[in-house]
């Protein structure tokens, strides 16, 4: 068993392609308050968790929910792919603001699960091309994830790594 120490009061950035199992993962160690999601974010402003028009809006409303529950010392858990680098920086200065300590935690699933898992989904109808995109950018950045400005990088290789992991909370 691996435990990952992620810290009470603080950014939690998952990371992973389209179906790495990043919201399975979130609903297994995190209360589900504690996790704010693009696709939770999305339906808010669009009645539609895949509406990519409503991107913009939802990412505006992601950043304000993570903002207020890093000021009121609470855990911000965000359950989004975060394979760009822009996309983690605008995170990372959130945390920063706030003056507390962002964690990444990285879901490196082999290529061809994230497909077949996709293929199976109900609740998704992704396009073949996206995974393998986001994909490239994931592995183009996992070196230097330290560097961006995160405290702990956790990255869990393939679904044993993934299963086997326990989050341990530390004040
Ligand atoms: P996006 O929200 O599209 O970015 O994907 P995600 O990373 O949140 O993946 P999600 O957790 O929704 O998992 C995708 C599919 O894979 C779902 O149907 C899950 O049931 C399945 N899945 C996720 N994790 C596991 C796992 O550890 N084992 C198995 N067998 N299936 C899993
Ligand atoms: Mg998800």
């Amino acid at each position: 068993k691996r435990v990952l120490t992620v810290p009470e009061t603080g950014l939690v950035v998952l990371v992973g392609v389209s179906g790495s199992g990043k919201s399975t993962f979130a609903a297994r160690h995190f209360r589900p308050t504690q996790v704010i999601s693009s696709d939770f974010c999305r339906g808010v402003v669009s009645d539609d968790t895949d509406d990519q028009g409503a991107s913009a809006d939802a990412f505006a409303l992601l950043h304000h929910i993570v903002a207020t529950r890093l000021r009121r010392g609470l855990l911000a858990v965000v359950d989004a792919t975060n394979v760009q680098r822009a996309v983690r920086g605008q995170l990372l200065r959130i945390a920063k603001e706030h003056d507390v300590l962002s964690t990444a935690i990285v879901l490196d699933v082999p290529e061809r699960l994230a497909q077949e898992r996709n293929r199976a989904r109900t609740d998704r109808d992704l396009p073949a091309h996206v995974v393998p995109r986001q994909r490239r950018d994931l592995r183009r950045d996992l070196r230097n994830l330290g560097k961006e400005g995160f405290r702990r990088v956790h990255v869990l290789r393939g679904e044993d790594e993934i299963d086997a992991a326990a989050v341990e909370l530390e004040r």
